[in-house]
């Protein structure tokens, strides 16, 4: 089994705020260099200069970029690898969701989602692996959601975009197969970050039982990656509910969610 080069130059996208910063804090002590991207460049400033209190001898690159722009991300790459080198892990962590039924959503919305979620992604994993596969050594950490293995209605488009992420990941796993290189899906139920601001509720009921911290996803996710584990679901109660889920027959789960969208649209008018 691979294990990821923790000790190499990591690069995390989404660094700014939520998974991703907190992420930043798991690779810091083992890391020999990290990348921060996002399109906020003052919150990456100050979570550099976070990390820098923490571990001087740590070599830190600011990369502010939208990654829905190729051109803006392939100069972003540029710049990565010629300050700190090749990208030894990649960890694919930006992303964005649109929590609404799908008559109801912004189609421009979407559209940017699935181009950050799915096509982002895509374009960064497939530049940073040859080089990985000619060093026989790389890490690809993908945050996909308990959403890229279950479903349920008012998040088609976010679930099908997280569905593209864990199942790129698990094609990708079998590609890299005896390589030298791994990698690694992610998939949290829900997260206290800034998410939900973006996402909407539109249930507007508060996930709080079930919520963990951005904290408990990035310890958990990078212990067991570093263990070259293929498949993370942080937090004991979704890993519950997520198996649950997969175990459950599409038939019965369409009946069960089926009750719960009339009931829902019912209500509502
Ligand atoms: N929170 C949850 O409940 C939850 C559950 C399961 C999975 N996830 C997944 O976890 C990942 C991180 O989300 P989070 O919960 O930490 O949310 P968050 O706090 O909103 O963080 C999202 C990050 O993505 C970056 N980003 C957004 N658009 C971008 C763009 N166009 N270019 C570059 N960076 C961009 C944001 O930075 P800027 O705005 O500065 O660009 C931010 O750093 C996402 O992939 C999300 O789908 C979240």
């Amino acid at each position: 089994m691979s294990r990821p080069p923790l000790d190499g130059a990591v690069l995390i996208t989404g660094a700014s705020s939520g998974i991703g910063r907190a992420l930043a804090f798991e690779f810091a002590p083992r890391a020999r260099a990290i990348g921060l991207l996002a399109r906020r460049e003052d919150r990456l400033a100050e979570l550099r200069d976070e990390l820098l209190a923490l571990r001087p001898s740590l070599e830190i690159l600011v990369l502010p970029c939208d990654l829905l722009d190729p051109e803006a991300t392939f100069a972003a790459l540029a710049r990565f690898e010629e300050v700190l080198g090749p990208v030894d892990v990649l960890v694919n962590n930006a992303g964005f969701g649109d929590l609404a039924p799908l008559h109801q959503a912004d189609l421009a919305k979407l559209e940017r989602m699935i181009a950050l979620n799915c096509t982002a992604l895509t374009r960064l994993t497939h530049h940073v692996l040859p080089g990985m596969l000619a060093r026989r050594s790389g890490g690809i950490l993908n945050i996909s959601s308990g959403f890229g293995l279950n479903t349920m209605p008012g998040v088609a488009a976010y679930a099908g975009s997280k569905h593209y992420v864990s199942a790129f990941t698990e094609a990708l796993i079998a590609e890299l197969a005896g390589t030298g290189v791994c990698a690694c899906h992610v998939c949290p139920g829900p997260v206290k970050t800034e998410f939900i601001e973006i996402a909407g509720n539109p249930t507007g009921l508060s996930p709080a039982l079930i919520e963990i911290t951005p904290e408990t996803v990035a310890r958990q996710s990078v212990r067991a990656f570093s263990r070259g584990r293929a498949l993370i679901v942080p937090g004991w109660v979704m890993w519950g509910v997520i198996s649950l889920g997969r175990l459950t027959p599409y038939a019965v789960l369409r009946k069960v969610y089926g009750l719960g969208s009339r009931l829902v649209r019912g209500r509502s008018g």
